[in-house]
């Protein structure tokens, strides 16, 4: 989604500010651009539909300027074009904005404060720097107490990121419910939406809270509630480094992510390993979850996905009802709450606005909540009671492939703990079996060829495809589905291996891909009767299917793993054919059209 980088300092801003950009390029957009102060106090501004590559051809880099405003837009109000990317200026030239979020009461602003000021572009975002220019000229305020009137006015989501001609050397700020961050340096600040766009220059940062407003100079920091009251707030080293988020010797982050999956479980049971060697996590955690009599896991797409995975997890060695929802369905049919229900918030980017929501108003009912995360300081995991990490380093492909593998292992963590205090280990001896299912990930990776030459013969100029199983491997031909179709624009289906004859078989004809997931024993005769339905009505059928299960005619054997934890082996071949099938295609696989790599709009 959107992405905001300023800086004020002595460096050439254009160059900063392109750096922050690329680096927020994997996260999504659709026009990028920037406007700088130069050193006579001139402003100029660039913007582009497209990419940032295009973008950068159209700057001026031989200007001598050292405060400026970025963004990369990812179109919520208003189609891409020149017009509606930001920086956006007010009609005066004064101020000029950028925004990431929505705002929700623009069109009543443009009627109460806008009188004939007529925009350039349809967005919500120049409604408010019309709105500041506008406040400023009538009341005769300041830019920062134009800027303080207008954020008392405006409602929704926002991290606003503005330069007043006024006052060139000062960079102001805000933020309510979008990520926003100031980085910290020597002879300058910057302010991000993500800190990966300033490692390069500093990892020293400082968080901003909803509703507070920030005043930036290269040499002072000021951070004020909205109502003026000056906060006091640490700042904190980010445990990143910049070569994390280069793809070194691999074409692409996927194939690199993808890859990095069996390191990644690995690294896991380190990370939550005691002294004695066992899993654990911080008691007030365990004895929280040991008290609930339910657990709720809250998901968007593949988090989601991972989820579904969670529930047998949980419930089968921990002995715990789990229920898993979709956040953006949840307060439309939220379900019947139990006595002590604890709450889990998967999200890869700890920022997605669908699962931030029912994050607040779980809050408000005052039930346990956890946030499992990759992002150590995102939103979800400062508002949740606890947060577990997922230690599965940054994720760039918009596609998530270790974020998924990282939260099944993070919650095959926690149901380890809960079981070991409720005496049920002997069902899995979790840390060995999570080590032979790494390993069972090498195994395929290294057999990546022979995916290649099935994504060939399966889905090369397929329109469709599905793929089925039950169970556990139902929800594994989710996440497969929704990677293949994200990224290769092929229409493909994760179907209940079983529902399909129930109507949706009907869409099955001569040369269908049916892709087929068999890891459990319970089910793997089942399963294999559905093959043979959808064989028999036209369908070419792609057995996946696990050491002594599998029999000879199948298309890829996976190693054997636990049945339990067989979704993290599983879902390999489903994302290597989602990552060949989109090669062969000539499409990129790190950004596939329209989406974005944290959602932060409902
Ligand atoms: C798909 C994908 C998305 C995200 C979803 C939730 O590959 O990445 O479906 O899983 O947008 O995002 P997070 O996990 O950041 O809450």
């Amino acid at each position: 989604m959107c992405g905001i980088v300023g800086y004020i300092g002595e460096d050439a801003v254009q160059e900063v500010l392109m750096y922050g950009l690329e680096k927020l390029e994997y996260r999504g957009y659709d026009s990028a651009g920037i406007f700088i102060f130069d050193q006579k106090n001139q402003g100029h501004l660039f913007k582009e539909k497209g990419n940032i590559a295009h973008l950068r051809k159209h700057i001026d880099f031989n200007i001598p300027a050292n405060v400026g405003i970025g963004h990369t837009r990812w179109a919520t109000h208003g189609v891409p074009s020149v017009m509606n990317a930001h920086p956006h200026q007010s009609a005066d030239g004064r101020f000029t904005l950028v925004h990431n979020g929505v705002i929700e009461n623009y069109l009543e602003i443009k009627d109460t404060y806008l009188g004939n000021i007529e925009g350039k572009g349809n967005t919500d975002s120049e409604i408010v720097v019309q709105l500041i220019a506008r406040l400023a000229d009538k009341q005769n305020l300041s830019g920062k107490e134009a800027f303080r009137e207008a954020l008392k006015i405006v409602k929704g989501s926002y991290a606003f990121a503005l330069l007043d001609a006024n006052t060139p050397n000062v960079l102001y700020a805000a933020k309510n419910k979008s990520p926003l961050l100031i980085g910290l340096g020597e002879d300058f600040n910057v302010v991000v939406s993500d800190a990966m766009a300033s490692l390069q220059q500093t990892n020293q940062y400082v968080e901003i809270e909803d509703g507070e407003m920030i005043t930036l100079t290269k040499d002072s920091v000021v951070i004020e509630t909205i109502d003026g009251e000056k906060v006091i707030r640490d700042s904190y080293q980010a445990e990143l480094d910049a070569s994390d988020f280069e793809k070194g010797t691999h074409s692409s982050y996927m194939i690199k992510e993808i890859e990095e999956q069996a390191a990644v479980i690995r690294k896991i049971v380190q990370h939550y390993q005691d002294a004695e060697g066992k899993l654990s996590i911080p008691t007030k955690l365990r004895k929280n979850l040991m008290d609930a009599d339910r657990i709720h896991i809250v998901a968007c797409g593949t988090s989601y996905n991972a989820g579904w995975v969670g529930k047998p997890l949980l419930e089968n060695i921990a002995e715990i009802p789990v229920e898993v929802h979709l956040s953006s369905e949840f307060s439309y049919a939220p379900p019947l709450i139990s006595g002590k229900p604890f709450f889990i918030f998967l999200t890869q980017s700890g920022e997605t606005a669908d699962s931030r929501q029912v994050l607040k108003m779980i809050r408000k009912w005052d039930y346990p909540t956890l946030t499992i995360t990759n992002v150590a300081g995102s939103t979800l995991s400062r508002e949740a009671n606890d947060t577990l990490l997922l230690h599965a380093g940054p994720e760039i492909a918009v596609a998530s492939t270790k974020a998924y593998t990282a939260q099944i292992t993070v919650l095959a963590v926690v149901a380890d703990v809960l079981a070991r205090e409720k005496g049920l280990e002997k069902k899995i001896n979790m840390i060995p079996e999570l080590g032979i299912a790494a390993n069972a990930i090498e195994t395929i990776i290294n057999e990546k060829n022979r995916i290649s030459e099935l994504a060939n013969l399966y889905l090369e100029d397929t329109r469709n495809a599905f793929y089925i199983g039950r169970g556990l491997d139902y929800f594994v031909s989710m996440e497969s589905a929704l990677k293949l179709k994200e990224i290769s624009y092929i229409q493909t289906e994760g179907f209940a291996a079983g529902e399909l004859k129930h109507g949706t078989i009907a869409l099955v004809e001569e040369g269908t891909p049916v892709l087929a997931f068999i890891t459990q024993e319970s089910s793997a005769n089942h399963t294999r009767g559905n093959i043979e339905e959808v064989r028999s009505r036209g369908a070419k059928t792609c057995v996946i299917a696990m050491e002594g299960l599998a029999l000879k005619t199948d298309q890829f054997i996976l190693p054997k793993t636990h049945p339990i934890l067989a979704p993290l082996v599983a879902v390999i071949p489903g994302q290597l054919l989602a990552y060949y099938a989109t090669l062969q295609r000539g499409y990129d696989v790190d950004k596939p059209r329209n989406l974005a790599k944290s959602v932060t709009v409902e």
